[in-house]
């Protein structure tokens, strides 16, 4: 798979090689309007697929769901077919998140910073997601702190993780969540191949119990 020179600014490559934050964003924002048909059609990203099956065996239809760095909403769409109507999104870039406001799926729709305190009152969602999210170059380890301040307590947080070249400090800082008794491992999947046009990327699946 290769990228057609039209969504040449979703290439999965200037995302990972951005130089800081604000380069990221600008790069998500110019890539917003082909972004879904970049990642479906070129980049053959299939980390939403991979992460939505794993709600669906884990969280209950009615659950709150916060879907945290959201981008467009490819998650959310999938989990929008399989009948999750009360879900919320966040993402640091506006292009992306108007993007996933035209497709009606979120009932809010927030500009935030993972990595930062988030506008949202404590233990108000059943799981939180976030899919893509963690690896490298986007939002740090210490993100988990905020995602486990927001979901209450027995819901669950569910993730994709860069596995082939995980990302500074998760790994320490999933531990040092455990220790704590903030949250158990309910389910950490095998790596999958998350990107066809990539092939060396991989992802896993992560799912944890706030306590
Ligand atoms: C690969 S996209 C995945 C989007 C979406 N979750 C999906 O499944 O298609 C990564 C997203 O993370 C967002 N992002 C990167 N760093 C972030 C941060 N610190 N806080 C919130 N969002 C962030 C980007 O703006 C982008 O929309």
């Amino acid at each position: 798979m290769s990228i057609r020179d039209e969504h040449s600014k979703a290439d999965p490559k200037g995302f990972y090689g951005a130089e800081d934050q604000k380069q990221l964003v600008d790069r998500y924002d110019e890539a917003a309007d082909v972004y879904d048909a970049a990642m479906s059609d070129d980049v053959g990203w299939t980390g939403h697929i991979e992460l939505a099956k794993v709600v669906e065996r884990h969280v209950e239809i009615r659950t709150r769901i916060c879907d945290a760095g959201a981008g467009t909403g490819m998650l959310g769409e999938l989990l929008s077919k399989i009948g999750y109507r009360d879900m919320s999104a966040n993402d640091l870039s506006p292009g992306m998140l108007e993007v996933a406001r035209r497709k009606r799926i979120y009932s809010h729709c927030q500009v935030m910073e993972l990595g930062k305190p988030l506008g949202y009152a404590s233990s108000v969602f059943g799981a939180t997601t976030a899919c893509g999210v963690f690896t490298p170059n986007h939002a740090p380890a210490s993100s988990l702190d905020e995602l486990l301040r927001i979901t209450r307590k027995g819901g669950l947080i569910l993730y994709t993780l860069r596995s082939d070249e995980e990302p500074a400090d998760f790994a320490a800082k999933q531990q040092e969540l455990v220790d704590a008794g903030k949250w158990e491992l309910v389910e950490a999947g095998d790596p999958f191949p998350s990107i066809a046009s990539e092939p060396h990327i991989r992802h896993r699946c992560w799912v944890w119990r706030v306590l």
